[in-house]
């Protein structure tokens, strides 16, 4: 039964949306049909089509009551809306509705596993949310909350686990048919703890382990939780909360972190090899993966981050995009990133450059707020170039800046000239790798984001831009002189324009 929180949603969303023009979103990443968009939840694939779920409050760009936007895709590209799938409207998530996962179940019914999030006054007044796991079932459109809710609750916690965090279950379903998920936690040292639970229903739960813990090394809360098998290693990718800087490695504030290991089922052990951030720019944040039916391993996440997402223009309808969905692998002992190979069947006219680029310079055909270009720089007869700067997003006010330095092997994106009238961080850097001047930049434009990829996937970096549209230029240049080769193609979804109502 629809109730009458979620059917106001519905409603609502129905009522305003169209009035969005779709120019005035991005064209291929999916960003809210109406209103906020945080966190991408219940990541599937479901009857023939991907789904995408997302934390929303409908009725303004500011985080409020969290409900479940959702969205539906052939190829994660071209989305269309669907209607508002979950509100907060038990007494076990009248707080909001979390973020969550979603699983198939055996008889074809798709579960959502989803944090619920109680509000409750103490006798002394003060207020405290409490966190449970809760579910509903559904057919891909409408989702019924069960009666067992919650789950998993406080009395499923390891000693010393906090009821007041403990959320984002990110659930799967195991080779033998039972399930699994990990759920974020704050253990008694205050810092993130990632716990998984076991369960042959996907209802009934059953602590099992604590995979990895943070003790205050990276972070506090370990938010959005994710565990999976990859390239014969186990990977946990979160994103902890209050991150202290490390190098170019992390950033402060709400970061985001990959663990490469080892997990043995049996003892329940996972041992840590490599660890990372997942994404070295201002705007990531909250991943989710998936595993595509043809076996590849898709990751999403929020292209915000919650210390950088000021409002931009306060007319606007709707606030938040999710980053490109990326394929992943392991390379190197490093999570390696690409943009779903889907993204080719958006290209475009494709134009194509070689050259010597010292002053700055424009290329013919090369410009737009939608496309995908790769620039491969290589020095010169081993006479190594000061300094590389590509300009992209360039009008006569504006423009967003890469720079890269290769006797530091620093790589630097600055957005300080991209429309944004907040005092916000506007510039990272990340280390990469040194291969005496020579640089694989893939650069995805479109409109409202830069996504960058280095070397093949190396490392990723994401930023938001709030450039008029009108500044669609590109330009190159180098300190010293390096030789460049353009590849660009111009992004187009079916109709030369996005799926958006
Ligand atoms: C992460 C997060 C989650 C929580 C959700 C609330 O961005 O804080 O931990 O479930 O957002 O909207």
């Amino acid at each position: 039964m629809t109730s009458e929180k979620l059917q106001k949603a519905r409603d609502y969303e129905a009522q305003y949306a169209p009035f969005i023009p779709c120019t005035d979103r991005p064209a291929f990443h999916l960003s809210p049909c109406i209103g906020w968009m945080n966190d991408p939840n219940g990541f599937s694939y479901y009857k023939g089509q991907y789904h995408l779920f997302y934390q929303y409050h409908p009725y303004s760009t500011n985080w409020g009551p969290m409900h479940w936007g959702h969205a539906t895709s052939p190829d994660m590209l071209r989305w269309t809306y669907q209607p508002c799938a979950l509100a907060p409207d038990q007494p076990y998530d009248n707080g909001g509705c979390f973020s969550g996962s979603a699983v198939e179940l055996p008889d074809g019914r798709q579960l959502l596993l989803y944090t619920g999030v109680q509000r409750r006054c103490r006798e002394d007044g003060v207020r405290q949310d409490i966190q449970t796991q809760c579910v509903a079932i559904g057919d891909g459109l409408n989702y019924e909350k069960l009666d067992v809710n919650p789950v998993l609750d406080e009395s499923d916690l390891p000693a010393g686990g906090s009821p007041f965090d403990f959320r984002d279950p990110k659930i799967w379903q195991e080779k033998d048919g039972s399930y699994a998920c990990v759920v974020g936690n704050r253990p008694a040292d205050g810092s993130g703890s990632l716990l998984l639970y076991r369960s042959e229903d996907a209802i009934h739960w059953h602590f099992d382990t604590i995979i990895d813990q943070c003790y205050n090394e990276f972070g506090k809360m370990w938010e959005c939780p994710d565990f999976f098998p990859l390239d014969g290693k186990w990977v946990v990718l979160t994103s902890p909360q209050d991150m202290s800087v490390s190098g170019l490695e992390f950033h402060n504030g709400n970061g985001t972190l990959c663990i490469i290991g080892s997990y043995d089922r049996e003892s329940g052990h996972f041992e840590r090899e490599r660890l990372q951030s997942i994404d070295y720019g201002i705007d990531f944040y909250a991943t989710q993966t998936i595993e595509s039916p043809d076996g590849r391993r898709i990751m999403v996440a929020w292209m915000q981050n919650w210390d950088a997402c000021a409002l931009p223009n306060r007319d606007q309808r709707w606030f938040g995009q999710m980053a490109l969905p990326r394929e992943l692998s392991i390379r190197g002992g490093r999570l390696i990133q690409n943009p779903i190979r889907e993204l080719e069947q958006l290209h475009g006219r494709r134009v194509w450059h070689q050259g010597i680029v010292c002053e700055e310079a424009t290329l013919r055909g090369v410009y737009g707020r939608m496309l995908d270009m790769t620039v491969s720089l290589q020095p010169i007869a081993g006479d190594v170039y000061q300094c590389f700067k590509l300009r992209v997003a360039k009008g006569s006010q504006h423009y967003t800046m890469i720079t890269y330095k290769p006797r530091t092997s620093i790589l630097r994106i600055d957005r300080s000239n991209s429309g944004s009238c907040r005092d916000l961080v506007h510039e990272r850097k990340c280390l990469v790798r040194n291969q005496g001047g020579a640089l694989k930049l893939r650069v995805i434009l479109d409109r409202f984001s830069i996504e960058l990829f280095v070397n093949d996937g190396e490392q990723a970096l994401s930023t938001t831009i709030y450039t008029p549209l009108t500044a669609d230029g590109i330009s190159f240049e180098c300190q010293g002189q390096v030789m460049i080769e353009v590849e660009k193609y111009d992004l187009l979804t079916e109709k030369g324009e996005s799926e958006h109502v």
